[in-house]
């Protein structure tokens, strides 16, 4: 036995979960922290941290009268996404993690962040943030708890999920829960001033362990790097979870429509990072569409698995937006705006001369003055972007103004339609269904999108982006194709699926649908082919809505400019199904032959 270890304890736990005290016991002989300390999530421990960081530099507090309860973080320009490269899944085979993974040995890996963590919050506060992803006591929900050394990651957490004193008295002396290790990779010597944003870009990295179900996180203190509930959780170990449970765990909106006869379809979509997932989710109706009514249930992870009567039963995990703030404005997303309007802390948006916010794109003429998010003064002719393009806002769920009133349901809600989309600037059309449940399994993993500034990587390079998934699917890509093929057969109720690209752009480069707020009146061709209410015409490509299938009031979009936007070249579009090879042959040992049959049909049909 080692002898007790005589860190200096902020606060005593409130639980007797002895597998959790043990694993924190021996994190903390291991990180060599200053103090532990064990987060209660409430407001006023919140209030206290924003106050110290306010204090040290870390961030800075907003105009209360502008944005109230809200604070501004600048990162290190450094840390300013996910590192894809540096994320790994670390399963016992190489081939459980899959070809479209980073995959290293988990001894070696294990060995590596020993050492890497040994005092590696020398000098610090070690933040012990028990957490809850899904609605407290939900048969749906799963836990964790992070270990970090970041006070913004405690921060953001009590926005993003439910945590604290609330969630270990759930667990009670027994519950699972995901232990999640996490640490920006600065130790302080004594005496050692710190910086605004601690990290160490050169030795990131994100490592999952899924069958052990852990999570282990160094050097990045940013967004789904460092957040652990979020992409770590309740995405790639969640994915595994689900494959092994029967369930799916899926980077997708979720949002309801409402038809003015009071009927209510529930709708998820998988589009890739920073790609309209939030804007969708939170979308507002043009008002010539009267009676339709749009309602946000998540943003960015649904949790779906079949019910007893074989619907499809969804939740979102978060109780938070972490969202892509460029672009987000009163016209784009005004439900994005009040969410973030008070409660919300901003990281990388530029600051106004009055202590408020402000990114590209959120008002038409840019402030005369501003900071950038690299802390430097910015004049609207400086040739710099004043935000970072993948800056965000961190907002409680709750202040959503469209928010569903079923979204903390424990059960979920049943899912009537899923939809696939992505950013293509060229051949694919506005909108197609699949003919079936296999076939829409392959639209979805034959997914592709141009790449954001979501993660580090060249932006603008198409790549293919299975699901949304690929950066977040914690097994063999192979074998989680199989598992949605599969999950039809659990379901009776089966929700129909469709394809969309809301980006497509003519030969002068300019977008041919405008996207936004009428992108309800596709909604509302989809939700109605769901409930077997409209009408479609038969093409290759799947079940395709004629201009007369549409609700244009309110809306002038000549004839020709929809049959420009759905039209689509057989022969472009065959040469490129011939390239789904190029994935599926990386894939073929785990793949499902219903793959190939389907490109197959495709190609015939063309
Ligand atoms: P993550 O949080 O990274 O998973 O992404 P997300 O999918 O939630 O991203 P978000 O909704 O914030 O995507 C923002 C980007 O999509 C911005 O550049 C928007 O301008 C753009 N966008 C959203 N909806 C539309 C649309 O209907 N048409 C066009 N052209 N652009 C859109
Ligand atoms: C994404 O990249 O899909 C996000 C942002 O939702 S992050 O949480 O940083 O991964
Ligand atoms: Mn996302």
């Amino acid at each position: 036995m080692k002898t007790p270890i005589d860190t200096p304890v902020a606060n005593s736990p409130k639980t007797a979960h002895k597998p959790l005290l043990k694993w924190v016991r021996k994190m903390t002989e291991l990180c060599q922290p200053d103090q532990v300390y064990w987060c209660d999530g409430s407001q006023a421990e919140a209030d206290r941290l924003f106050a110290e960081m306010t204090e040290k530099g870390m961030c800075i507090r907003l105009n209360p009268e502008k944005r109230p309860n809200s604070y501004l973080f600048r990162s290190d320009p450094r840390d300013v996404a996910r590192v894809e490269k540096s994320t790994f899944i670390c399963s016992l085979s190489k081939d459980n993690a899959g070809p479209t993974n980073n995959w290293e040995d988990p001894r070696t890996m294990r060995h590596r962040l020993k050492s890497l963590f040994a005092g590696c919050m020398r000098g610090r506060t070690m933040y012990v943030i028990p957490f809850c992803m899904g609605p407290l006591g939900s048969p749906l929900a799963q836990y964790g708890v992070e270990i970090t050394d970041s006070p913004y990651v405690v921060v953001n957490m009590r926005i993003m999920a439910r945590v604290g004193q609330p969630v270990l008295d759930v667990m009670g002396e027994h519950t699972f829960f995901v232990p999640c290790l996490h640490s920006v990779g600065q130790p302080l010597a004594p005496g050692e001033q710190d910086t605004h944003w601690p990290c160490d870009p050169n030795n990131t990295f994100i490592v999952h362990f899924p069958e052990e179900r852990s999570i282990v996180s160094y050097g990045s203190g940013y967004g789904g790097n460092a957040l652990l509930g979020k992409k770590c959780l309740a995405l790639r170990i969640a994915s595994c979870m689900a494959h092994d449970q029967g369930w799916l765990a899926e980077h997708m909106l979720i949002l309801g429509v409402e038809s003015p006869d009071g009927e209510k379809s529930y709708v998820t979509a998988a589009f890739p990072s920073a790609c309209g997932k939030t804007n969708f989710a939170m979308l507002i109706p043009p008002k010539e569409m009267e009676g339709w009514k749009v309602t946000c249930v998540g943003d960015d992870i649904a949790w779906l698995r079949p019910d007893a009567e074989g619907k499809l039963r969804a939740i979102n995990p978060e109780s938070g937006f972490f969202g892509v703030a460029p672009g987000t404005s009163m016209k784009t997303n005004p439900n994005a705006m009040i969410s973030c309007a008070k409660d919300s802390i901003f990281t990388n948006v530029a600051l106004t001369d009055d202590g408020d916010v402000w990114w590209e794109g959120m008002t038409d003429q840019p402030p005369a003055h501003l900071i950038d998010w690299h802390g430097q003064d910015w004049t609207p002719d400086c040739g710099r972007q004043a935000a970072h393009p993948n800056s965000r806002f961190t907002a409680p769920t709750a202040n959503c103004p469209s928010l569903d009133p079923d979204w903390e349901k424990p059960e979920g809600v049943p899912i009537a339609a899923i939809v696939y989309g992505g950013r293509r600037m060229s051949d694919t059309p506005l909108v197609y269904q699949a003919f079936n449940w296999t076939h829409g399994v392959y639209l979805g993993a034959t997914l592709s999108s141009e790449q954001t500034a979501a993660a580090e990587g060249k932006v603008g390079t198409l790549r293919r982006d299975p699901m949304a998934m690929l950066p977040f699917c914690g097994y063999h890509m192979g074998d989680y194709f199989r598992h949605h093929i599969k999950m039809v057969k659990k379901l009776r109720y089966a929700p129909k699926i469709f394809h969309v690209n809301w980006f497509r752009k003519n030969a002068e480069g300019k977008f041919m649908w405008p996207g936004f707020s009428e992108n309800m009146r596709v909604l509302r061709w989809i939700v109605e082919r769901a409930r077997g209410q409209a009408y479609a015409r038969e093409t290759p490509l799947g079940w395709m809505p004629r201009y007369q299938d549409i609700d244009w009031r309110g809306m002038d979009f000549p004839k020709e400019k929809w049959d420009a936007v759905m039209d689509f070249d057989r022969l472009q579009l065959r040469n490129q199904t011939l390239q789904h090879e190029e994935l599926f042959l990386t894939l073929f040992d785990h793949l499902p032959k219903e793959m190939i049959f389907e490109r197959e049909l495709l190609i015939a049909r063309f």
